[in-house]
């Protein structure tokens, strides 16, 4: 196969294995071009792509934004705290607004679940979800996998253990959905009140002691727990939930093998993880963030290809 299956990345539950091994391979290509002197290919000279973010972003904006400009496509960048949308202007009349000058590609955070798919089904440029309240952040479980077969060879039979803020976590569902498509083993950990109910549906296993998921685990992907999507306490200090969740070096060092740390950022350091295993050798926290550039160029030039001239 050479295409994808779908004209939009709204999520991983819309894509299948041979999508995940296309963007994967293609991912490898353009690994391969941003390691060279010269980073930037010609592909997309004839594309332009809108980057619309209606919450705060560091890596993934930034991320977008250099594999954009990596493939050569024209861009122009929204940001809604310094737009008309605080005068009002609503999500379908500022996307149009900005696709009247002929935008053939949309990437877009949202702060509300589903955003992506509702604007799929109202305008026409091809729509890459960034992260949408909730939902998913499909390019963020692309990149985590990618970064997990980089390191230990392939993703089919890994036990992986996504570690905290479940329940408020589009990072959670979608490395679920990505992992559990590739024949990973996928365990959640975190205080009782921050794991969906009915998780088990998804095929994961729910474990409350992080010593024993450590224990069980090839890779700890550690969530940090997310406050402003909160409007009560799901536990009762964070002190109390770092000594319950938190993974430091004394723990690290004394599990009997080598495990990878993954962590999606931002980080809150000494929280959910200390500094001395976010900086350790085991932390491929930096990986992640390089490979998200080829992951990003692979997606964003995979559905370009499908955008009808
Ligand atoms: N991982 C991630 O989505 O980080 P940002 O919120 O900084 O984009």
């Amino acid at each position: 196969m050479n295409e994808l299956s779908v004209n939009h990345l709204l999520g991983i539950k819309y894509l299948n294995q041979a999508d995940i091994d296309l963007i994967f391979k293609t991912a490898d290509h353009f690994k391969e071009v941003i390691n060279r002197p010269i980073k930037k290919v010609p592909s997309l000279r004839d594309i332009t792509i809108a980057n619309l973010f209606f919450e705060n972003s560091t890596r993934t904006r930034l991320s977008f934004e250099l594999a954009e400009k990596r493939l050569s496509a024209d861009i122009i960048n929204f940001s809604s705290s310094s737009s008309s949308v605080s005068k009002g202007e609503t999500l379908i009349d500022t996307v149009n607004n900005i696709l009247s000058m002929k935008v053939d590609m949309v990437v877009m955070r949202h702060p509300n679940p589903g955003a992506g798919i509702f604007l799929s089904k109202h305008i026409e440029a091809s729509i890459i979800n960034a992260g949408d309240g909730t939902h998913e952040h499909p390019t963020q479980a692309l990149l985590d996998s990618y970064s997990i077969r980089e390191k230990l060879g392939e993703v089919k039979g890994k036990k992986v253990v996504i570690v905290g803020d479940i329940l408020h976590s589009r990072v959670a569902l979608s490395n679920i959905f990505a992992l559990k498509l590739q024949g990973a083993e996928v365990k959640v950990c975190g205080p009782k009140t921050l794991i969906p109910k009915h998780i088990e549906s998804l095929g994961v296993t729910v474990e409350f002691n992080l010593r024993k998921a450590l224990d069980w685990c090839d890779v700890a992907n550690m969530l940090r727990v997310q406050n402003e999507r909160m409007e009560i306490s799901y536990f009762p200090s964070t002190r109390e939930y770092t000594q319950q969740f938190g993974l430091n070096k004394a723990i690290l060092d004394s599990l009997n093998k080598e495990i990878i740390i993954m962590h999606p950022g931002p980080i809150n350091r000494g929280v959910e993880i200390t500094s001395d295993v976010a900086d350790s050798s085991q932390a491929i926290i930096l990986d992640q963030v390089q490979n998200g550039v080829a992951i990003r160029m692979a997606v964003i030039y995979l559905l370009a290809s499908k955008i009808k001239p």
